[in-house]
């Protein structure tokens, strides 16, 4: 049911002293199709199994020649740590995916706002690419293209991402392309701000931009990406929503996977029956109770897709079209029925019987 590739890096450029950038191909030399804001699965053999990290594309299709994703360094981080330290062109990598749904607007928008951080930027400069010189443009045939604005917060610049290419734009598109770094512990650097991003200061920003209060026609065709830590996102999203920014106009990707979630109690007496079907591929399996639906199928050497088996990356998710699931986040369950799409990394069958199709 899940798909897997073998990479070949290419090269291997570092962007700054903790982030490199590899460039790929397939090494069965067929194509392999993404769409700008996906990310790859990496998929890593170890001792105690399978391990699998996600990376997103920062390449652009049609723009660039070849895809690419760009890693920044974890402290202490499995594998972020052996692609930047090991990693060299002529590896081979395995890869599931491609996954994602920070994707670019396919209707009517005046303007986008990107609310990033440090590695944030991946899935953002696939975004630019495409906007700013990308042939795939979804939203070229638009009468007016719309203006972007790009918040990006760094500890400086010798830590910022992309900042090169970033300052190009800057000049290339005034007017269009609008960007203004945060730094953290640097006091002296055009279109910058020395402070960290709050709610005071976003919704000062967005004022000054809409020259006042946001009028109700630009809250309707504006858009909102937000790739940074937990609380920048929590704090961003909160401002817009008390603003009247609509829920569905602000996407969201989460880099940091929840390592918090709660877990219920396996009891091997109970059973439910799953049906997973892709296509025309159909698969049947049980679970245990208290057990997710997709450890279940790990355990009996399915291969469902997934990622961050934590509920953050969506490449698990299904739709439900038949019994009820029980989708556990850190902080709150939501019950799911016919019609709605389940995790199935945090997805637990409630009914006897539940029916899933991969999309
Ligand atoms: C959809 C998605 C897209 C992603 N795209 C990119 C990308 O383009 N570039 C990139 O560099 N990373 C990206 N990531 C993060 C990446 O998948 C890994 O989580 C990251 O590289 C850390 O893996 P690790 O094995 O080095 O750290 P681990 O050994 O898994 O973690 C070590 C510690 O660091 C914490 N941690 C894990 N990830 C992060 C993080 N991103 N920031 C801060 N702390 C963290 C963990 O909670 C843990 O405490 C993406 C993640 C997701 C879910
Ligand atoms: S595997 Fe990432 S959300 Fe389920």
């Amino acid at each position: 049911m899940e798909q897997k590739r073998r990479l070949r890096i290419l090269s291997k450029t570092w962007e700054t002293d903790d982030a490199a950038t590899f460039t790929l191909e397939p090494a069965d030399g067929l194509p392999l199709h993404y769409k700008p804001g996906q990310y790859l699965s990496l998929i890593f053999g170890t001792k105690n199994g399978e391990q699998r990290r996600a990376y997103s594309f920062s390449s652009c299709p049609g723009v660039d020649e070849h895809m690419a994703g760009t890693v920044k360094r974890v402290v202490n981080g499995e594998f972020s740590n052996q692609l930047l330290t090991h990693a060299i062109p002529g590896d081979l990598l395995d890869v599931a995916g491609p996954h994602g749904r920070f994707l670019l607007p396919d209707k009517q928008v005046n303007t986008i706002f990107y609310i990033v951080a440090g590695s944030g930027i991946t899935p953002v400069i696939s975004h630019l690419k495409t906007l700013l010189s990308g042939p795939e443009n979804p939203l070229q045939t638009q009468k007016r293209l719309p203006q972007i604005v790009l918040y990006y917060a760094n500890r400086d610049s010798g830590h910022t991402i992309f900042k090169a290419q970033l300052d190009r734009w800057i000049r290339e598109f005034p007017g269009r392309f609008e960007c203004l770094y945060f730094f953290s512990r640097e006091k002296n650097a055009d279109h910058a701000l020395f402070r960290h991003l709050n709610n005071g200061l976003l919704e000062q920003l967005l004022a000054t931009h809409f020259a006042g209060q946001p009028a109700r026609k630009y809250r309707r065709d504006t858009f909102f990406y937000l790739c940074a830590p937990k609380a920048v996102m929590r704090m961003a999203e909160m401002t817009l929503r008390t603003l009247g920014f609509p829920e569905k106009n602000i996407l969201k990707e989460t880099f940091i996977p929840e390592r918090h979630l709660p877990t219920r109690e396996p009891d091997t007496g109970r059973t439910h029956a799953i049906v997973a079907s892709k296509g025309n591929e159909r698969i049947e399996f049980q679970t245990f109770e208290g057990e997710t639906i997709l450890n279940a199928a790990l355990r009996q050497g399915i291969a469902l897709p997934y990622s961050c088996k934590s509920g953050v990356c969506f490449s698990c998710l299904a739709r439900c079209i038949q019994g009820e699931v029980d989708v556990v986040f850190s902080d709150f369950t939501r019950r799911e029925g016919p019609g709605q799409m389940v995790n199935t990394c945090i997805g637990y069958a409630v009914t006897g019987q539940v029916e899933l199709v991969y999309e």
